[in-house]
């Protein structure tokens, strides 16, 4: 299993504070958020890990976070250079990944669960993909997945009418499927690859699971008051040495 980090991203969302500097780099509590999901990737078992920025930034990372011997892992840099979606540059992982499976971490997400048995059980699966979800008073803002059992039936990217509560988080596993099924995705509305389009390609096939996350989760890099309770929840899970 090989993992890849999507740090890239203009984030207007939270200018001016990403005027001049990634989001990813921005701090919470004492370390920047990109720390939190290397880490979670050191703690899934996932050592060979690909971490894709966009050019103004890169050096930044490299600075950063170097080898990644730190976190116990060993990090390549890859460049995305235009603003092509989360799914466009999950694309510019296929060399990095080659006939090996992947996990793929938004590097935004904060999130105290082990994925580690998660791996292991991706990895003994015949194909397909898994999510993992929680529940959201507002999911309006997230991909919302719809459900029948324990069958994923559709996931719809911010919808004005969610179907549903529970939401895809930015973790994802994928098989070596992936490449080719990439190349069958056109941009959306907005001129981007969507990772929502991606897993659908997996819902349609019958072959997308979902998994629920447990403990804390946040997406620290919607909008200025996720950033502010990330830190502060963030501080009391660092505390008391959760996280
Ligand atoms: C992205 C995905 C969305 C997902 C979210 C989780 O949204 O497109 O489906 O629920 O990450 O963090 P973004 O945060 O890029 O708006």
């Amino acid at each position: 299993m090989r993992g890849v980090v999507l740090a890239g991203g203009k984030a207007t969302r939270l200018r001016p504070l990403t005027k001049v500097t990634n989001k990813h780099l921005l701090p919470i509590y004492d370390r920047p958020l990109i720390y939190y999901p290397l880490q979670a990737m050191a703690r899934a078992g996932v050592q060979d890990v690909l971490l894709i920025t966009n050019p103004e930034h890169a050096g930044h990372f490299i600075q950063l976070l170097g080898s990644g011997r730190e976190f116990g892992l060993k990090l390549a840099y890859e460049l995305q250079e235009e603003a092509g979606g989360l799914a466009q540059a999950v694309s510019l992982a296929e060399s990095f990944v080659g006939s090996e499976r992947m996990l793929v971490l938004l590097g935004d997400n904060i999130f105290t669960h082990d994925l580690r048995p998660a791996v292991e059980r991706f990895s003994s699966q015949a194909s397909g993909a898994v999510i993992f979800g929680v529940e959201m008073e507002h999911p309006e803002q997230y991909g919302v997945i719809e459900m029948d059992g324990e069958r994923v039936v559709g996931i719809e990217e911010k919808p004005t009418a969610p179907k549903s509560k529970l939401i895809q988080t930015g973790i994802y596993m994928y098989d070596t499927a992936v490449w080719s099924q990439l190349r069958g995705i056109s941009p959306s509305a907005r001129g981007e690859l969507e990772i929502t389009d991606l897993n659908n390609i997996y819902v349609d096939a019958g072959t997308m699971r979902c998994e629920t996350l447990e403990g804390y989760w946040i997406d620290a890099g919607t909008s200025h008051d996720e950033l502010l309770a990330a830190n502060v929840a963030v501080a009391e899970l660092r505390r008391a040495g959760r996280i």
